[in-house]
């Protein structure tokens, strides 16, 4: 059981790392449309997400107790892992149109959603669940972001 709550978060340091690669290149992608800061934020905060899962996984590690997983399943998260990748592949390689990459990333976040430290993983101790409910509490404004450049990258 710890063990594939171990491996769970592995991936989903693997998966928020991808994603913030995938604004990264998002902005050689979209040059042009003033987007710089917003994809730039998000990319942070995706690294952020990943180094509060690496902060989890060290506790995790010390008191195993503490822990239990809720979701996604394995397999989800290799799908997910599978879909983000090929994403930033294109993006990489500018085989895909900007408003078609941000409108993927959009619904691969709503569906990652669940990864995040505080909703992926039980925390039995109530202060330790304090700490990772405030470490997470900047997802409002990433997903108020996102929201943005799409309505941005709209055609018409
Ligand atoms: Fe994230």
């Amino acid at each position: 059981m710890k063990t594939s709550l171990i491996d769970f978060m592995d991936k989903a340091i693997s998966l928020e790392t991808c994603f913030s690669e995938c604004y990264e290149m998002m902005i050689q992608l979209g040059e042009g449309q003033g987007i710089a800061k917003d994809l730039r934020t998000l990319s942070y905060q995706e690294i952020n997400h990943a180094n509060i899962l690496k902060t989890g996984k060290n506790f995790v590690l010390a008191e195993p107790d503490l822990f239990d997983q809720v979701t996604p399943t394995e397999t989800e998260m290799d799908s997910g892992i599978g879909l983000t990748e090929n994403l930033l592949r294109k993006i990489r390689g500018r085989v895909i149109e900007f408003n078609t990459a941000i409108g993927e990333l959009y619904e691969l976040e709503k569906l990652f959603e669940r990864v995040h430290m505080d909703v992926a993983v039980t925390i039995k101790e109530p202060s330790l669940e304090a700490l990772f409910k405030n470490l997470s509490k900047k997802d409002a404004e990433h997903k108020r972001i996102l929201e943005h450049l799409m309505q941005m990258s709209m055609p018409g």
